[in-house]
């Protein structure tokens, strides 16, 4: 394995595979330019004599995909609509708080995407406790979803034509995104191959499209831990070509119209003492 695929795995989980050279050349040659050194060959030069954590953390941030659009794939936000919502708010009648996570945000349009979701097929969730949190690795995706300000390009891409002329305005050439969505979402960096420091219980946890960059090891490692910020009966969103099958079996499916979501088992019943036991995470 190169020095930059160990890099890149050791600080994100990604799996960079043999033959990516073009990939590797296009991202972090603009890296080497600001750097001062002529190729990428003597910017892992310089990685490797030890500049310092802020390089190594933007040739990371540099290899991550940030591909994402407005309600990506559409059967989530149905989901979300007709099936998560309304049954944590039932469970949660009492509480009146409802937690969302999406846990590989990128530049913000799938949790802005579930913050159109809850405003539009929930009003009453006004007077509720709701908290959407957006996490990624990436620190300057981050940037861009905090200010909300998107391309003619990106809310052309997945953004129902109703929801560009409510929640956007015209800004010098941009659509920026209203503050009754922005305010509702939360955006803080957490690597997932971290510690998950100060993550409350969550309810939904939209965890789409990032799976697939690691290799089955930390896909285990990560889904585990997720047992105990995911609630006993909240719901898990992955990517289309994601899966907890074979990876972790404390996680069921369930199928809603296109979409298959996934929802932590109920503990084993202990029938030796005929109570029920908590599982072991
Ligand atoms: C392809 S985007 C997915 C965006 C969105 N979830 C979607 O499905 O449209 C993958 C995101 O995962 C992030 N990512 C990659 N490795 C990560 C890690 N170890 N921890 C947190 N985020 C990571 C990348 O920075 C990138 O923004």
């Amino acid at each position: 394995m190169s020095y930059l695929q160990a890099l890149v795995y050791r600080r994100s989980g990604i799996v960079l595979e043999d033959g990516k050279d073009y990939l590797v050349d296009s991202r972090l040659s603009p890296i080497a330019r600001d750097e001062g050194v002529s190729s990428v060959d003597e910017l892992v030069g310089k990685l490797r004599r030890g500049p310092g954590p802020e390089l190594a953390q933007r040739v990371v941030e540099a290899m991550t995909t940030n591909e994402t659009l407005f309600f990506r794939d559409a059967h989530p936000f149905e989901a979300l609509k007709s099936h998560f919502v309304p049954e944590i708010m039932k469970a949660r009648a009492a509480e009146r708080s409802l937690r969302i996570w999406s846990a590989a945000a990128s530049t913000g349009q799938e949790p802005y995407s579930i913050a159109i979701t809850l405003l539009e097929a929930f009003p009453e969730l006004s007077s509720w406790n709701v908290r959407i949190l957006g996490t990624d690795l990436n620190e300057a995706v981050l940037e861009r979803a905090r200010l909300g300000r998107y391309r003619e390009l990106e809310v052309n891409r997945g953004l129902p034509a109703q929801y560009l002329g409510k929640y956007f305005t015209r800004r010098s050439g941009d659509w920026e995104l209203a503050s009754s969505v922005r305010d509702m979402v939360t955006f803080r960096q957490l690597n997932l191959v971290e510690p998950w420091s100060e993550l409350a219980a969550c309810d939904i946890v939209f965890m789409r499209n990032v799976l697939i960059y690691f290799d089955s090891e930390t896909k285990c490692t990560i889904l585990r831990r997720l047992r105990s910020v995911l609630r006993p009966d909240g719901f898990l969103v992955l990517g289309g070509a994601e899966t907890t099958t074979n990876l972790d079996d404390a996680y069921g499916s369930v199928r809603f119209g296109a979409g298959v979501y996934y929802r932590l088992k109920p503990p084993p019943a202990d029938s030796t003492r005929g109570v029920t036991v908590p599982r072991v995470a």
